[in-house]
Formats: C-alpha cells, sequence, structure tokens
C-alpha cells in the first residue's frame, strides 16, 4: 500500500480516513515537533505529506521523498515553512486550510489587543504575588483600546475579521495592503501609506503573511516612527519583526508595549531578554487554537491530502499552477 507520512499526532478520525486508503507513518508526539533529519528519512518513497508549519518542507525534502509524492497538505493557512516553488516545479500540489482559522484568529487577536492595553498579565502577577494592598488611582493604568486609532498591515481575510470587531470598539481603522480592499468601506477602515499608519496608530496589528518583503519589516527604523504609546501586536508569522530591534525599541521607551503570538524562533528562548520585560505578552502561537477551528483545520487538510491522492485538485491549493497544463 502506498505510503502517507503524517508529522504529527491529530485527531484519530481524521487518521482513519486516510488509512482507508493508505498505509501511515505518524510521528506520535503532540508537543514534539518531528526533527528534520527523522523527516528526510521517513520520506523517501512516500505518496503524500501531511505537515504543520513546524515543519520545513524544502528542497531536500522533496528530493529524499522522490517521484512519487503526489500531495504536500498543510494543516495551516500560512505555508512559509514550504518551498512552494520547488513543489511547483515538481508538479506537486501543495494544499493550505484558508478561512477557517479567520474568526477564531480575529478573537486572539482582540484577546492579545485588550490584555497588552490594560496590561492584564502584570494585573493578574501583581495579585498573585501579594502586591496588592488597595484601590491605587494611577495603579496599573493602561490604555483604552475604545476610541483609538488602529492601524492594521494586511487587510485580507483575519485583518478585516479584526476590524470588523473593533467597530464596537468606535475606533479609527486606519490600513494599508499591497492591494487596497474592496471591503474596507464597509468595515469603515481607511487605506493609507505606510508611514502614515505607523506614525499615527496607537495600536498597530500585523495581519500580513511572511514572505522575502515582509521580512523583518518592523525594523528599528519602523520602531522608531512608532508613537512612544503605541502597542504592537504580532499574531502573523514571528520572522515580520525584528526582535531585537523590538527589544532595543520597548528598553528605550519608543514604544509602549508588544504582544506577540508568534515569535522567531518558536518556541521562543527562555532567556530570550523579551521575556524579562513587564510590558511584552508572548503566547504560544495559539491563534488558531479552539477545538472546532483545529479540528476543522485537520480536516480540512485531510481533505486536500485525500483529493491529491485520488489525483483530483485540491480544494483549497496554494499552486494552482501546477494544474494549468493538465486537462483535468
Ligand atoms: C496558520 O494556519 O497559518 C496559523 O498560523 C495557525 O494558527
Amino acid at each position: 500500500m502506498d505510503t502517507v507520512v503524517v508529522t504529527r499526532r491529530i485527531p484519530q478520525a481524521i487518521l482513519d480516513q486516510i488509512a482507508a486508503v493508505a498505509s501511515l507513518r505518524v510521528w506520535q508526539e503532540e508537543e514534539i515537533m518531528i526533527p528534520y533529519e527523522v523527516l528526510l528519512s521517513w520520506v523517501p518513497g512516500c505518496v503524500g505529506l501531511y505537515c504543520l508549519l513546524t515543519d520545513c518542507i524544502d528542497e531536500p525534502v522533496l528530493s529524499a521523498a522522490g517521484p512519487d509524492l503526489r500531495v504536500i497538505s498543510n494543516m495551516a493557512v500560512g505555508y512559509d515553512n514550504i518551498d512552494v516553488l520547488a513543489c511547483t516545479a515538481r508538479g506537486i500540489p501543495v494544499g493550505n486550510t484558508p478561512g477557517v482559522l479567520t474568526e477564531t484568529t480575529a478573537d486572539l487577536t482582540m484577546a492579545l489587543l485588550l490584555t497588552t492595553a490594560r496590561r492584564v498579565v502584570e494585573a493578574a502577577d501583581f495579585v498573585r504575588s501579594g502586591r496588592w494592598r488597595t484601590w491605587s488611582p494611577m495603579g496599573l493604568t493602561g490604555q483604552d483600546v475604545y476610541g483609538s486609532t488602529v492601524g492594521i498591515i494586511g487587510l485580507g481575510r483575519i485583518g478585516s475579521a479584526v476590524a470588523q470587531r473593533l467597530q464596537g470598539f468606535d475606533c479609527r481603522i486606519l490600513y494599508y495592503d499591497p492591494t487596497p480592499s474592496s471591503q474596507a468601506k464597509e468595515l469603515n477602515a481607511q487605506y493609507v501609506d505606510m508611514d502614515t499608519l505607523i506614525v499615527e496608530s496607537d495600536f498597530l496589528l500585523l495581519h500580513c503573511p511572511l514572505t522575502p518583503e515582509t521580512h523583518h519589516l518592523v525594523d528599528a527604523e519602523f520602531l522608531a516612527k512608532m508613537k512612544p504609546t503605541a502597542i504592537l501586536i504580532n499574531t502573523a508569522r514571528g520572522p515580520i519583526v525584528d526582535q531585537q530591534a523590538l527589544y532595543h525599541a520597548l528598553c528605550e521607551s519608543r514604544i509602549a508595549a508588544v504582544g506577540l503570538d508568534v515569535t522567531d524562533p518558536e518556541p521562543i528562548a527562555l532567556d530570550d531578554p523579551l521575556l524579562s520585560l513587564s510590558n511584552v505578552v508572548v503566547l504560544p502561537h495559539i491563534g488558531s487554537a479552539s477545538v472546532a477551528t483545529r479540528t476543522r483545520m485537520a480536516q480540512m487538510a485531510a481533505d486536500n491530502l485525500l483529493a491529491g491522492l485520488r489525483g483530483e485538485r485540491l480544494p483549497f491549493c496554494v499552486n494552482l499552477e501546477i494544474y494549468e497544463n493538465r486537462s483535468d
């Protein structure tokens, strides 16, 4: 029977659907990613690869897999972990999971925004460490999200879902996107150039994909233009932010705080200086982590994989150009 490699434990009912058509090789750990060397040794001869955003699927993995590999399915909407051009060159379709995690990730962005603005983690630590003596007029004061100016970089699915939530907070919404959004008007989001967005935002939210153009988009120069009272939130991809520059900006009070659901690398090192700062909230990439959404993502990735194994078009394919010269 043909072999499919699955790089992490996923719900058994979904594994069973794949097992009905292929023999499975599953990395059984839930909290430990498959080491790259193990992946290289597992893929030779496999026909399908079901992977996660933590797996680096590059040219060496593709050449180790060999010519039988018919489909790669990523259980994520982002696919910066995959060398898509190399897959396309080999005629391998790559699947992802757009749409299904939009609302859940937007919810988490709001949670991180409010947590960071209102210093919720600091306040909870304050109680637990026995420092709460009395109500204090200016103690643990933060910033209002209500009525603020929020800048969104990337008004795609998730950025738009966040903008929709912000309507309820009466925010002025600015956005920058290389492709202006057709939904902007109904979201009350005003298109501005990047510099205007950086300079005017009280809260700056990153919702763009990681590409060579957005790598270290938030660098020292970017941070220097932000308001000293501004807060940066990243629920997109860690490498969009230059973390060293971010640390220095925070130490020098050039911005007020930061909320990161994604870091570079992941996990962030325990001795990373960012973790020593009280105005930094770091979460372990849980944007899409609701039971319902993660289950739907796992199923959607399986649907992509199964379609690819049958030689059909993937329901959600990131390199559609591979079908251009085919008759199906
Ligand atoms: C994705 O799917 O790309 C998200 O980062 C997972 O939460």
